[in-house]
């Protein structure tokens, strides 16, 4: 029996927060103006804020219903998700994204979100994979700026040799060229949180395999770099290994491949991706490799962290909006085959405005693929996904927002 028809097309959860306000300003600007659509949070004095930005900002477009709900209580999830046909979660993931969660796998409701935890992420697969993908529901995870764009770039790579060249891909290296990752509120209180969770620590050495939220393992990981942590790559240049997203990325990129393998879209029984910060010279690397060990010891220190916090800003806020969206984000990465005499493929992606918005165009234009097309890779139903397996139309739908992404090989 056909479900009933759902009152809304989209619901975001966590409307009012940074990333969520900036999500819903996306979604206004850019999706179909026939959209019916509702932003959810427990204060309604800010939801009230939000519409009225959202109606000053966008007078003539499809404006949303306000739902009141507190993430605490399960029935009210319940209520507010079963009434729409796809669910955005930009919520405090330690502390109430597993009832968002619970409540799309159980009344069938599709799901995008940006949570970037291993152990959390991992806990999910655990428990709602499987039901999910019985029941065709596509829960996207980590579809930020860590890892949607590396992931949709390595897929987009991986997919250009096996079709134009019949090539399976041994290895992705990707790039960072420009990235700012200053932390909004909500991230570094989602960092501090994560520290202090019983989950995180139990899995602290897992969450460093590459393949640990991949349903198949891959063959043995190596960045390939020398003792100041760098790799000289003929086609990026000098390469550090420093990267902030890099553990997230890796992983989420490998889940994708693990659930494609042997599917039509598969790239390759020895595929693996490896990261790095694109630097000048070995001073930069060196800097940078100086840069991310504060940052560890940091991350590794619940006192420092704590002390940290009095300069970080307050849950709700971020970078400064204007500042941040002149600074663009862009990657390379080069797809290598396994046949070392056959092409290689080189990609790029580029977006203009900053990081934050970056994770805003992916989490909209993933729940609009969900939405208007929902054809997932590999002849994939549903399940705990991740971006690439969204496909080409995700691919589509993200260039047509403003991201510029380009795929070339030297014999092309
Ligand atoms: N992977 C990526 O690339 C990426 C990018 C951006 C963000 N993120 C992640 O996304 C998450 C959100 O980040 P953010 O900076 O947007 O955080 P934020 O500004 O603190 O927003 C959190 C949102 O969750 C809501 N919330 C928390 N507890 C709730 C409850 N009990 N009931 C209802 N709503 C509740 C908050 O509501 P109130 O407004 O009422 O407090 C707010 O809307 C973080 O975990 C961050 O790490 C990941």
């Amino acid at each position: 029996m056909a479900d009933p028809p759902r009152k809304y097309d989209i619901v975001v959860l966590g409307a009012t927060g940074y990333t969520g306000k900036l999500t819903t300003h996306f979604i206004a600007q850019r999706l179909p103006n026939d959209l019916q659509w509702a932003i959810a949070g427990r204060s309604r004095a800010k939801l009230h804020e939000l519409a009225a930005e959202l109606r000053l900002s966008h007078p003539d477009r499809s404006q949303p219903t306000i739902e009141i709900v507190d993430l605490e209580y399960q029935k009210q999830v319940e209520g507010v998700v079963q009434q729409a046909r796809v669910c955005i979660s930009v919520v405090s993931y330690w502390t109430v994204g597993t009832t968002v969660v619970d409540a799309c796998v159980r009344h069938r409701t599709d799901y995008v979100d940006t949570s970037g935890d291993i152990p959390l992420i991992h806990s999910w697969i655990k428990k709602y994979h499987e039901t999910a993908k019985a029941s065709g529901v596509a829960l996207i995870h980590a579809c930020g700026v860590f890892a949607g764009p590396e992931d949709l770039l390595s897929w987009a790579a991986a997919c250009e040799l096996r079709d134009s060249f019949g090539e399976s891909t041994k290895e992705i290296v990707l790039a960072v060229k420009e990235l700012t990752s200053d932390p909004s509120g909500g991230t570094f209180e989602s960092i501090l949180q994560g520290e202090a969770d019983q989950l995180q620590i139990d899995q602290a050495n897992e969450s460093k395999d590459p393949w640990h939220l991949s349903p198949i393992k891959g063959t043995s990981v190596s960045p390939q770099t020398n003792m100041f942590h760098l790799r000289k790559d003929p086609d990026l240049g000098l390469l550090s290994d420093s990267t902030v997203g890099i553990l997230t990325n890796r992983a989420i990129v490998h889940r994708t491949w693990g659930l494609l393998q042997g599917s039509r879209s598969e790239y390759g029984p020895n595929f693996q991706y490896n990261e790095y910060q694109s630097v000048n010279s070995t001073l930069g690397g060196l800097s940078e490799l100086i840069k991310s060990s504060v940052i560890e010891t940091l991350m590794a220190s619940p006192l420092l962290l704590r002390l940290l916090r009095l300069f970080m800003p307050a849950p709700g806020s971020g970078p400064d909006i204007k500042q941040s969206e002149k600074i663009p984000v862009k990657f390379q990465a080069i797809a290598k085959p396994d046949n070392e005499s056959s092409p290689k493929v080189f990609a790029s992606f580029s977006y203009p405005s900053g990081s934050y918005h970056t994770t805003a165009l992916f989490l909209s234009q993933a729940a609009a693929s969900l939405l208007y097309t929902k054809s997932l890779e590999g002849g994939l139903k549903g399940g705990c996904l991740t971006p690439a397996t969204l496909g080409p139309d995700f691919l589509e739908r993200v260039r047509s927002s403003g991201a510029t992404i380009t795929l070339s090989s030297p014999r092309q």
